[in-house]
């Protein structure tokens, strides 16, 4: 057997770090707060933290704006707290990685400020500068171009305007982001994921806003000057690629990133059309099984998947996938069974090991996501194309705030997230029902059912959950919601029988019968699958 990478044997999970741990009562989560966690997260068997940005960055959009990528947020502690988080995470086994934002820095880095100095600076071709704006639109709402007076020009934006992106076909640019990524892995983290990586090469003339032209050449090129020169370095990008683009990107032969996402299965919710997020539509189940059954299929033996259903920018999955009412506990652990079954590496968002669901916050004020933010004031305010009413309800759904609530860790003030003081963003109103505290020590919890999981990936049968051979049964799909696929490895074979919704199901009672259940959602097996009922058994 080929011998595998670690990172294709882990569970990674995902820190937001302003919304994790707050040890010094500030409001804001922060390093300390993490290093106080890393026994929880050892316990639950995770072997990689991906830590969203940490960097020194006016927090426009939480740290996904960086002004100073070679040091520590004060928000978030020092240099020594991350050194310090480093050998704690060491000794636990787990690794850490950085996330790498360099598709744009903040208006606030000193490249920056350099390069709206003086057009001969060498800094102003690290940016992309125009006389003239077109009507390219800024993902966030409003447009890409931002004047800049002092040199009577406009700098393109693709997100918010205090993040210019950068001009990768300048290669001294190219040059400071490998020693960037040398710093951190010189210190000993464990890899990258890369933050809107597929934008990185544009062709802006012809509205080539992602995979552009040389993309691959530059990924290649910084896969040689940094990653590779570290023993398995990480690297996952983040992208929303089609199975061959993302096979362009993570073929191990063509020597650029690891593994990317894929945002196909965590999307389904997204209106096609229209204002996409903002205008949900239901999850149709038949496409869910279709895109999870051409992914799995899709990059084996030839590339290696990346299974999620939550990060940061998105709504939380029991609300959108699941039931977030009455069977908000069956649901999490469906959609952690079907997770955790698939072919990967698995990325475990904070929070989602407990189920937790969108907070619900109908006020406008209460939001502070810079996304949800201007999309309002461009879409109701300036189009005036949705009402307040019909926005607030997308965002009650897909505002990225559903997932940056403080984490839930026990039933004091604030949940335990800090001692009391106010907390950067609301807390979730059901932090008194799902929390840490009350789920550690309940083997029936969504907690325990996530570790139980874990722990068959790293169990005898781990090669046949983490890398079998994938096959769909539709015979034995009666109905959109009945998910039927089974997984073989050297002869060892599992299969799993999933009920995605909530209406009862006759099913063929063949799958399980005289067959060992491994894990399963309800205490026992019945002749019909229960609401959101999921079980894996052997053969
Ligand atoms: C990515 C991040 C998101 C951020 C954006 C700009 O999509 O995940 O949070 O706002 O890039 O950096």
């Amino acid at each position: 057997m080929k011998k595998r990478a670690w990172w294709q044997e882990s569970v990674i999970y995902q820190i937001y770090p302003r919304s994790f741990m707050d040890s010094n009562n500030d409001g804001n989560g922060d390093i300390q707060g993490i290093i106080s966690k890393l026994d929880y997260l050892a316990d639950l068997g995770v072997n990689g933290i991906w830590l969203s940005p940490i960097y020194v960055s006016p927090m426009k959009d939480n740290g996904y704006d960086v002004a100073d990528y070679f040091d520590i947020n004060p928000m978030f502690g020092t240099m020594a707290d991350f050194d310090e988080l480093l050998a704690e995470a060491k000794k636990r086994n787990i690794k850490i990685l950085m996330d790498l934002v360099c598709n744009h820095t903040s208006t606030e880095h000193i490249w920056f400020k350099e390069a709206i100095k003086d057009k001969n600076s060498k800094y102003h071709d690290f940016y992309i500068f125009k006389d003239k704006p077109d009507d390219k639109k800024s993902s966030f709402g409003g447009s890409a171009w931002c004047y800049v007076p002092s040199l009577n020009e406009y700098y393109y934006h693709y997100f918010d305007e205090s993040q210019a992106d950068l001009n990768w076909a300048n290669p001294e640019l190219r040059k400071e982001v490998a020693s960037i990524c040398k710093f951190w892995l010189d210190k000993g983290c464990g890899g990258f994921r890369l933050d809107a990586i597929e934008l990185i090469s544009k062709d802006l003339e012809n509205n080539v806003f992602a995979n552009g032209p040389h993309v691959h050449e530059y990924l290649h090129e910084l896969n040689q000057n940094a990653f590779s020169l570290y023993d398995e370095a990480l690297t996952v990008g983040e992208g929303w690629p089609t199975i061959d683009i993302c096979l362009d990107y993570t073929r191990p032969e063509r020597e650029e990133l690891s593994l990317i996402f894929e945002f196909q299965t965590a999307t389904l919710d997204w209106n096609p059309k229209g204002f996409g997020k903002y205008q949900p539509v239901e999850v149709n189940h038949t496409s869910l099984k279709d895109i999870v059954t051409n992914w799995q299929t899709g990059l084996k033996d030839k590339s290696w998947n990346v299974v999620f259903l939550e990060n940061h920018d998105l709504g939380r999955s029991v609300t959108r996938y699941g039931n977030d009412g009455e069977y908000k506990v069956e649901s999490a652990k469906m959609l952690a069974t079907l997770m955790m079954s698939l072919n990967g590496t698995i990325f475990l968002y904070q929070g989602q090991e407990l189920g937790m669901i969108n907070p619900y916050f109908k006020d406008l004020d209460l939001y502070d996501d810079v996304d949800s933010k201007t999309m309002y004031k461009d879409v109701v305010q300036t189009m005036k194309a949705m009402s307040h009413d019909e926005f607030m309800h997308g965002l009650l759904m897909n505002s990225r705030d559903n997932a940056r609530t403080p984490m839930h860790w026990d039933n004091s003030v604030n949940s335990g997230f800090n001692k009391g003081n106010k907390t950067w963003l609301a807390m979730n109103s059901h932090a008194k029902d799902i929390n840490v505290e009350n789920q550690i020590n309940d083997e029936d919890s969504v907690l325990s059912y996530y570790k139980k999981l874990i722990g068959l990936r790293k169990s005898n049968l781990k090669d046949v959950f983490i890398d079998g051979y994938f096959e769909r049964l539709t015979n034995y799909e009666t109905t959109d919601d009945l998910f039927v696929y089974k997984k073989t490895y050297n002869g060892e074979v599992i299969t799993m029988i999933i009920n995605l919704g909530q209406n009862e199901i006759d099913y063929d009672l063949s799958l399980v019968k005289d067959k060992e259940v491994i894990i399963s959602n309800y205490k026992d097996i019945d002749k019909k699958l229960r609401a959101y009922e999921a079980i894996i058994v052997r053969g």
